[in-house]
Parts: structure tokens; sequence; C-alpha cells
């Protein structure tokens, strides 16, 4: 049905990403397959074909270096860092990772929101916590940890090509471990229908009505988790931080995704779309506004998710499917329908709730740790960073390529296949946050675990830190993996986003010295400030390159509509 159709148009505008006047799709590129088959060059007029000569980009080398290096063509200058005041009450939590900017006047690129998520924390920076002593943890602490995760929403505002935050901004606030969080769902859970707090916000996504989503990934740290018998009794374990000592919160009020208006801060968590690891919920609206989200489960053999909704507009009413990638099929999560799960379970609120069991009964995939997923605004498939399985040998990960049946994001058949392998061949390895910027380049960053980068008879060692890659679209480079970015010690780049005239790549610098164990000896000094500490903080990167990689595709399809 043609409704259901996937429409760039539709898509593009919906991510707000690109002006009108560039929205005409490139008939050379509504063809075009995916990534790995480079535009066909037949087509081009000859101006267009030199435009692509002249791009070439000259990658980084691996780097163990303690700095943000830039390759040539990109710069970089921090916007904020953690611990940094944004407003007479509140500063600015750690381990910052997904970014989203929402402009206030569409017009405007250079003046907005920017959420920013704040994963988890390390104790010792946070709360002086160090496990060494083997001393117990104070409430004081734990508050402090608290009020570190969650998320951040700043005003900031570009001039002079700087992007600065507008302190005490009336929008600027804090959601934290503490605060009061609405359930979007008729069934109270544990007794309620508010909760408290979100933690483990580790990736995210925007909203067409223009909300971010933040998503509650390795949630069983915090509070622990619950998991069942084989008699179906529950089994309640603590969380690595302890925080239920003092604040003995029901496991089952975490691991959703979760809405923030950024006008108010008001938040809510949808149950309907199940309770999991979420790393991240993309999300695509039909033409009839109802809305399909992708959301994946970040643990070794978990699964990937998809929510059809059944009305306009909704992330409560709708289906949640999960992936059988071997018969590209999406099996519904819905206790009335399937026996296997009203056998199992009480109603459909413990199927969301127990997700990752219900996904089992029903036959779902098991992946190789489902990171970010992006839906490829040329081609309409959707990407899926699976970004390793150590247990199963899986080192270095892989992209995986979903392409739902006639390009329908509301299909319940679907072909997988491998976009791309990590790898030395390849240059990268892990790869976790995906980003497309404006003319369809595919940027990626990677995540190898600390404790294995740069060790000797590690697996990681030729890659050394982590960093960011970008796969040109067109040109001579594309289809390569090329290393753009490379982290500081220890650290990962998460949550690239880029503003709304592509001229931005909003980037967070996530745990630089996490392998500290004693702060008078950082194994990072990143960002190399006065008091010489390392510390999570959001960069804008920006330069000729990134501009031109976006000019060159606004140039193609003008000419492409004349
Ligand atoms: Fe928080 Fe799956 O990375
Ligand atoms: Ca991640
Ligand atoms: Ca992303
Ligand atoms: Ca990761």
């Amino acid at each position: 049905m043609d409704n259901k159709k996937y429409s760039r148009k539709e898509f593009i505008s919906f991510l707000g990403k690109v002006s009108l006047g560039v929205l005409a799709v490139p008939p050379f590129l509504t063809g075009c397959g995916s990534l790995t088959t480079p535009i066909n060059t037949e087509y081009l007029s000859k101006r267009q074909l030199k435009k692509l000569k002249n791009l070439v980009l000259e990658g980084l080398k691996p780097s163990d270096k303690d700095s943000l290096e830039l390759t040539k063509g990109l710069n970089y200058h921090i916007i904020i860092r953690w611990g940094d005041k944004i407003s007479d009450r509140d500063t600015f939590g750690f381990n910052n990772d997904f970014t989203c900017f929402i402009p206030l006047d569409e017009n405007n690129p250079k003046d907005g929101l920017l959420w920013v998520n704040h994963e988890y924390i390390h104790p010792l920076f946070v709360s002086a916590y160090d496990k060494k002593l083997h001393k117990e943890k104070t409430k004081e602490q734990v508050d402090k940890e608290m009020y570190n995760v969650g998320g951040s929403i700043i005003r900031i505002k570009e001039q002079d090509g700087k992007w600065t935050v507008v302190e005490n901004d009336s929008h600027n606030r804090r959601i934290t471990g503490h605060t009061e969080i609405q359930l979007n769902w008729d069934t109270q859970i544990k007794g309620k229908s508010t909760v408290i707090g979100t933690n483990s916000n580790c990736s995210g996504g925007i909203t067409p009505w223009k909300t971010f989503l933040t998503c509650e990934e390795n949630y069983d740290s915090f509070f622990g988790e619950t998991t069942y018998d084989e008699n179906n009794q529950p089994i309640t374990s603590k969380g690595y931080h302890g925080w239920e000592k003092f604040y003995p919160y029901p496991t089952e009020h975490y691991g959703w995704v979760v809405e923030i208006d950024p006008k108010d801060g008001t938040a809510q968590k949808h149950i309907a779309l199940g309770r999991f690891a979420h790393e991240c919920c993309t999300l695509f609206q039909l033409e009839d506004k109802r809305v399909v989200a992708y959301t994946g489960d970040d643990k070794n053999d978990e699964h990937l998710y998809k929510f059809v909704g059944a009305i306009p507009n909704s992330l409560k009413e709708g289906t949640l499917y999960v992936a059988d990638t071997v018969k590209g099929k999406w099996l519904a999560l819905d206790w009335e329908s399937q026996p296997v799960l009203k056998n199992k379970f009480r109603d459909q609120t413990e199927v969301l709730i127990r997700a990752r069991e219900a996904a089992k009964l029903l036959g779902a995939t098991k992946l190789n740790r489902p990171e970010d997923i992006e839906i490829d605004p040329i081609t309409g498939n959707i990407l899926v960073s699976l970004t390793n399985n150590i247990p199963k040998g899986d080192y270095h990960g892989s992209i995986l390529k979903i392409e739902e049946t006639s390009g329908a994001f509301d299909s319940l058949s679907f072909k997988a296949s491998t976009f791309i392998a990590g790898g030395e061949e390849n240059s990268f390895s892990c790869p976790d946050n995906l980003a497309f910027d404006l003319s369809g380049n595919l940027w990626i960053t990677s995540d190898m675990s600390g404790n294995k980068m740069n060790k000797e008879g590690s697996p990681y060692l030729p890659f050394k830190n982590n960093s960011l890659f970008v796969i040109p679209r067109y040109g001579e480079d594309a289809g390569k993996v090329i290393r753009v970015a490379s982290a500081p010690r220890d650290a990962e780049l998460t949550g690239p986003w880029f503003s709304p005239d592509g001229k931005t790549l909003f980037l967070s610098v996530q745990h630089p010295g996490e392998q500290t164990i004693d702060l008078n000896a950082p194994t990072s000094r990143w960002p190399f400030e006065a008091d010489n500490m390392p510390k999570p903080a959001v960069v804008a990167i920006t330069g000729d390159l990134i501009e031109k990689m976006n000019k060159l595709n606004q140039i193609e399809m003008i000419e492409a509509k004349d």
C-alpha cells in the first residue's frame, strides 16, 4: 500500500535536517541499493564528476595519544563538560552519551535545545567512593551518583563559529535518578504509575513531534535485576552500584524508553516498547501518522525489536515485534494472540516487563549486542550496529542491514544481511553509534572496551583508541571506512548528531580516563584544563570537511531537479 511506503521526502522533513529547497530526490539515488553500491557515475554531469573526484578524505592512522585527534579539515571546541553550571540550581551530569539538537525556531539552525544523556558514573570521580577501601557507600554518595545520571537540557547558540551554553536559560534543566517520571501505561507496575528517576541513559532518538527519547540500557547495575527460575519464581539480584540500599526501587521501573518534552522537561516511560537494555530508539512516521520504532537490546544474544503504532502519534497503542533475522519475520509480542505467551505470563504488561523471555519463547534470533540503529535517508534500509559478542568469538562486530518488504516500515517481513563487518580489513572494530549526515554519508563510532584497548595480546591492539569513522557515499572514497577522529585515552566517542544545517557535528567524549583507580594518577588528563583531571565533555566538530561533504550533496540535488 502506497501510504505505508517509505518516502524520503517525508523522512528527511521529519528529521528537520534539510531546507525545503533540497528535498527533491535525485533520480540516480532512488534506485541505488545501498552504500555498498557506489552511485552509478554515468548519470553524472562532468561538473559533478569533478566535484566527486575532488572530495578525497585523508584518514587518520590509529592513535593511542591522550587527545581528541581530528583529521585535516576538522576542528573542535568544547560546548560543555561534566560539572559545568547550566543554571543557578544545576550542573551538567557525568558520562555524556546521546546528543540531540532541536532548534527553537526552525528557520534558525544556530539556536536551540541540546539534550544530552548521562549514561553512568565512575564512583571515584563522582562520589569519591573508592571500591578498594571496602567501605560502605553512604547515602550522600549515592545521592551524588543519582544526580549525575539521566540527562541535561541546555540551550545552546552558535556565534562566529562557536557554540556556547546560554547559562540560566529557562529551558536549562536536569533529569536525574531522582526525577519523578510517569508511566505511559494503563496498568501500574509494582504498584506505581509514577516512578523515581531514570538511569543508564545510553543512546536515544527524536520523535516526529519534536521531543527527545532517552533509552535506559544497563539499568541492572544500579538497582539490580529480577530474573525467574524454572518454577517461574522471581530472584532479584543487587546492583553493582548498590543504590537499592538507600532506595529500594523495583527493578521493573527501569529498562524502558523515556520521552522528554524539551519545553518543560516532563518525562514519561513508554511501556509498550518493552523492557530490556535499550540502546536507542529510532522512529519513522508513516503517512497516516502512525509511528514505527526500532530499538535493540544491547546484551550478548539478545534481540532487535520494532513497535508499530495502531493509531496516529502513539507510542502506547500498537504492537511490539521482535526480529527473526533468519526467516526475516517480525514476531508479535502479543499475549492475546500468542498461546505460548499466554501460558507463561499473566498479561500483556508482564510480557512487556519480561520482553527478553517472551522474545525467546517466540523464537527470536539471538544477536551480537544490537547498539545504535539508523534509517538510511536515501535507501530506507535500516542499519543496526552489532557491536560484538566475545563469548561467541565475534570480537569486531558488524553492521546489520534490514530491508523491510516493499520498503514498508510496518511490514511484518524483511530481508537481513551484513552491511559491513568490523575487523582489520575494514579498519574498525565494535561499531556503536551511527549517524547519517545530510548527504547520506554514514558516520560510525567504535566502542572497544577500555580494559581491552591498547593491551598486548588483545584483538583490539591494532585499532588503538576508540574513534569516529565516516563511510563517504560519493567520490573516490565511496564505501571506504575512513577514520576522522581518535578519542583520548580510555574514552569512547558517542552521540554523534548533526546540526540542522549540517555544519556542526555534536559529539560526546565519554569516559576519558575510565581505567583510573587512583585520582593522583588518572589514565587520561583530557581536556587538559586547570585541574588536570579527565572530564567527559560534549564537543562541536566543525570545519571545511563537513561543509564540503554536505555542499556536494546540495549541488547534486539542485542539478538533479533541473
Ligand atoms: Fe551504552 Fe550499548 O552502549
Ligand atoms: Ca552505545
Ligand atoms: Ca544515532
Ligand atoms: Ca557500547
